[in-house]
């Protein structure tokens, strides 16, 4: 189980000091968490901060009671959290094998970095030996580096907006990649109705602070938003 506990984080503008997150507190279990809400609500935010990517100002996260708020990124890493970033690392004459090899450098196997690949909806073939340069689509990048984080494994998986560039992609391959990683604790910040669909529990991020729900409720509650936000009756 992971906790968040009266986390806050505010940052130094101007000689302003700008609350970004303000007293949260949110215990993620195994299973589907979904982060959703509008731009600049601090989700990214939120997910640094699990990582210690940078540190609350106020508060602590604990991982199976252990405070692990100032772990190092490699601590959290040992402790079997797997961040998916927006997009890999891109180095002249790295292929695509040699990230997965990285991504799990004790199991080099082709046959299970071609199984990541194919997990990810890419033919294994195609892509295992292609350098990882600017040859390839912004959605190949973000498969890339789903197969990252899936040849990583771990026990708790973040997701920042994993959608993003995947727009030709079928949405089902993705959902599949989700659902088949339901026994570990599972974080997505997405904005995609399908993947709050699937999901246990939706947080949802506002500018006054957030609520928890499941998913039929947080998909009502945006429904309602949008429809006042285009003149409709909210509520
Ligand atoms: N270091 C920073 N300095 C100033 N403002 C920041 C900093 N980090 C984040 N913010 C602001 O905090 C808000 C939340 O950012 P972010 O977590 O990236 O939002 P989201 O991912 O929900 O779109 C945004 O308004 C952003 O501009
Ligand atoms: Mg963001």
């Amino acid at each position: 189980m992971l906790e968040l506990k009266n986390i806050n984080y505010s940052v130094k503008n101007n000689d302003n000091l700008v609350q970004i997150l303000n007293n949260i507190n949110l215990t993620f279990n195994k299973g589907i968490t979904v982060i959703t809400g509008q731009n600049g609500t601090g989700k990214s935010t939120l997910i640094k901060l699990i990582m210690n990517l940078i540190n609350p100002t106020a508060g602590k996260v604990f991982y199976n009671g252990l405070d692990i708020t100032d772990l190092t990124i490699d601590e959290h890493a040992n402790l079997g959290f797997t961040l998916s970033f927006q997009q890999p690392i891109r180095f002249k004459g790295i292929t695509v094998r040699d990230l997965l090899n990285i991504a799990n450098s004790k199991n080099n196997k082709l046959s299970d970095a071609c199984e990541y690949l194919s997990k990810v909806g890419m033919c294994a073939k195609d892509y295992i030996d292609r350098e990882v340069d600017g040859t390839l689509s912004g959605g190949e990048l973000k498969r890339i580096e789903l197969a990252m984080a899936l040849a990583k494994g771990g026990e708790v998986f973040l997701f920042d907006e994993p959608e993003a560039g995947i727009d030709l992609w079928s949405f089902d391959d993705l959902i599949s990649i989700f659902k088949n990683l339901q026994d570990k604790i599972v974080i997505i910040v997405s904005h995609q109705e399908k993947i709050i669909q699937c999901a246990d529990k939706v947080v949802v991020l506002d500018n006054n602070g957030y609520n928890v729900y499941n998913h039929i409720e947080a998909l009502d509650k945006i429904k309602k938003a949008q429809c006042g936000k285009l003149g409709g009756k909210n509520e």
